[in-house]
């Protein structure tokens, strides 16, 4: 039985995700989806928040699970049985996704498959789609409906809470 991650920060979660999460489920037998909390980032979600609309969006897929990790990603792949990392793949994203492949394999040999993103999904990422909500643009495209609205809800908070701040 193969096994894969689909590793992230997922915050939020976008289209581009889905679609790497569906293909992957396509070709192994069970993907198990990891959300991690990448400390260089100013998060809009708790990582608990971002696992609970994954698991969601994710409940059309039988063989997809949804968790939090912490720690070295290899070190979740070794204690899951997970032989694969699979990611979507940007063109912006080569040499710092190649470096992070090449790092894991050689950490513990776990190896990283990469999907070429669906060139509709080719130009978003969450932390773009966090600084256009943010400033007041239409994220809605990117975005499931109902993750969408938790987003425009969160930032419209976040933005009165700093206005409250000046
Ligand atoms: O969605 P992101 O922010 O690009 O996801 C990054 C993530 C969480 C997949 C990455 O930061 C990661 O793998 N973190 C776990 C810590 C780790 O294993 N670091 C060494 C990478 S070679």
């Amino acid at each position: 039985m193969t096994r894969a991650v689909c590793p992230g920060s997922f915050d939020p979660v976008t289209h581009g995700h889905l679609d790497v999460i569906e293909r992957t489920a396509r070709v192994v037998d069970d993907v198990v989806v990891a959300v991690g909390n990448n400390i260089s980032k100013n998060s809009l979600f708790t990582p608990d928040e971002r696992v609970e609309m994954l698991a969601e969006e994710c409940a059309q897929w039988s063989n997809v699970e949804v968790t939090l990790f912490g720690g070295l990603l290899v070190d979740f792949c070794a204690a899951h049985g997970i032989a694969i990392i699979s990611k979507g793949l940007r063109a912006a994203d080569l040499s710092y996704e190649l470096q992070m492949a090449q790092m894991n394999r050689q950490l513990t040999g776990v190896d990283t498959m990469f999907l070429p993103t669906s060139p509709q999904w080719a130009f978003v990422s969450s932390s773009l789609v966090r600084e256009v909500a943010t400033l007041g643009g239409d994220v809605a495209p990117f975005l499931p409906a109902k993750i969408a609205a938790r987003t425009m809800a969160r930032v419209a908070s976040r933005n009165a809470g700093a206005a409250d701040d000046v």
